[in-house]
């Protein structure tokens, strides 16, 4: 069922070599998505001394399976976070992100980067009454925050609406293609980009130099960045975001391709997707994004892509869906995104909370972080502080998330949450949590027909993971890590596989690797 995103598809792959030796540099980047590569830019033009090490290929991770839409609204609504902070505070939010989008067209215009950025209209729009008001509330918060919204005519959408609004210029581009480019126009020697280089480990000294263990070599910096979407490792932030999975496909019409905008909107009450089309070559595609849930919390998420295929046949002539991906967001509890010092006074710097809004947040974080870096000032710093104290606009949400995570950790009880007796009870392509001398496993069968079978405890906290079947991957519900079939880390916050299993007659062991032994042996034990 699941396929990959279309902005793999139409990108190609890079190969930047791996880090095998010891380094010193002024920063250290950890992340190749839109966030770090565009800081890794800004910080080479500034003179710095940069290595950008990414886990697994540039732009391969969230960057890679985002809608490629570059707006200055926002997914929380602009009405949302101009009643919970004020209409100049939203207008601070819009000019912050008008800037990062500006940045974004300024890269691709000076390096001549070949990623299709396309100019367009965004559109938010309703079909049903109870939406209706949400968007009338938007124009009105949109227009007393400065910005030149107006109600649109339904006939400019490609399917039916009863109330529009509009926004003039914004942007489109394959945010794949964005990554890669700039990151071959900027590498050099002072500017070293690394692929398949995880960071296993991060230690800040009393001097505040900053240690970063790679398998293949150390990284010595002044200043580290967290371009990862969440920050690895353990970080008081992670109790203040909500890692949601949202899905997407790209489909080819018989006829109607829309021609380029954004549109967001409400078909139904409660149901929200964002649809647009891509357009490379002669090959077209419309392309439609939504159903989000919690991280590891849904039983059926190929149910997630049938909704999607559902509303793009029932609003097009879909002549074949081509491409099925997802890709992670991480809500923040008081609407604002989180940039800037882990602490006042630590050279560890942390860029997450973007929601879905992430190319254009990732671009804004990249020049928050870099001026940071060089000791520039930046009018939004206090904005977007990680050490913000507003409990009381966080409080509601972070009540929320925090009681889900409570509830996921009862799982970690002995006897709960078991899904199956028996190794022989995992169907290929199925994955099913199974207990065995008092510990849970996490077993899959792949599908061709190999058991592969690890612990089931994340490592970044110990929660259950839980089996993702349109992507076959699993899922931790309580901060959103998640791990490929072996047990290797795909994304979030853990930084080592999901723990190998020894079985010793009826007893099951689990493997914990010391300290800095992250060796990736063979899974597959039976
Ligand atoms: Fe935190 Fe799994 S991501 S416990």
């Amino acid at each position: 069922m699941f396929t990959q995103s279309i902005w793999n598809a139409y990108s190609g792959e890079t190969a930047f070599e791996a880090l095998d030796e010891d380094i010193t540099v002024d920063v250290a980047i950890i992340g190749g998505g839109i966030t770090g590569v565009t800081a890794a830019e800004l910080l080479a033009r500034g003179g710095r001394k940069v290595a950008l090490l990414e886990a697994l290929k540039l732009g391969g991770g969230t960057t890679g399976h985002s809608t490629g839409n570059l707006y200055v609204g926002v997914d929380h609504t602009l009405s949302a976070v101009s009643s919970k902070y004020g209409v100049e505070t939203l207008r601070d939010i819009l000019a912050a992100r008008s800037q990062a989008v500006r940045l974004i067209a300024r890269n691709v215009s000076e390096y001549t980067l070949d990623c299709d950025l396309t100019s367009c209209d965004w559109y938010f729009y309703s079909d049903n009454p109870e939406s209706d008001t949400l968007i009338d509330r938007e124009l009105e918060a949109a227009r007393q925050a400065g910005l030149g919204v107006q109600y649109g005519d339904a006939s400019e959408l490609p399917f039916s609406a009863s109330r529009v609004l509009r926004l003039r210029d914004q942007l489109q581009f394959n945010p794949k293609l964005y990554v890669q480019g700039l990151a071959h126009a900027i590498e050099s020697a002072s500017c070293r980009i690394y692929e398949n280089t995880a960071v296993e480990s991060i230690t800040e000294g009393r001097d505040g130099i900053c240690t970063l263990q790679t398998p293949g070599g150390t990284v010595r910096a002044e200043h580290v960045i967290h371009a990862t979407h969440t920050p690895k490792g353990t970080m008081l932030v992670q109790t203040l975001l909500g890692p949601y999975r949202e899905y997407g496909i790209a489909c080819r019409l018989h006829s109607g391709m829309p021609g380029p905008g954004i549109f967001w909107g409400y078909p139904r009450a409660g149901e929200k997707y964002s649809t647009r089309s891509y357009r490379r070559g002669d090959d077209e595609f419309l392309i439609v994004v939504g159903r989000p849930h919690k991280v590891g919390q849904l039983k059926s998420n190929e149910e997630c892509l049938h909704k999607l295929e559902q509303f793009a046949n029932g609003h097009f002539p879909v002549a074949e869906v081509t491409h099925r991906w997802g890709g992670q967001h991480y809500r923040p509890a008081d609407l604002l995104p989180y940039i800037g010092r882990t602490h006042e006074d630590s050279n560890i710097l942390i860029a997450t909370g973007f929601s879905t809004d992430g190319l254009v947040y990732g671009a804004l974080a990249a020049g928050m972080l870099s001026d940071l870096v060089q000791g520039r000032s930046n009018r939004w710093t206090e904005l977007f502080d990680p050490s913000r104290k507003q409990p009381l606009k966080a409080a509601k949400n972070f009540i929320k998330e925090n009681a889900n995570v409570f509830v996921q950790y009862l799982k970690d009880i002995p006897g709960v949450a078991v899904e199956a007796r028996e190794f022989s009870d995992v169907a290929p392509g199925e994955g099913k949590i199974v207990e065995k001398s008092m510990q849970k496993l996490a077993v899959c069968r792949t599908l061709d027909n190999r058991l592969l079978v690890r612990s089931a405890i994340c490592t970044h906290l110990a929660c259950v993971v839980n089996w993702n079947g349109a992507e076959q991957t699993w899922d931790c519900p309580c901060h959103g890590s998640r791990f490929k079939p072996d047990g290797s880390v795909l994304e979030g916050p853990a930084m080592r596989p999901l723990y190998e299993i020894q079985l010793l007659e009826d007893e099951v062991h689990v493997v914990t690797p010391q300290e800095g032994e992250f060796t990736q042996r063979n899974p597959e034990l039976f």
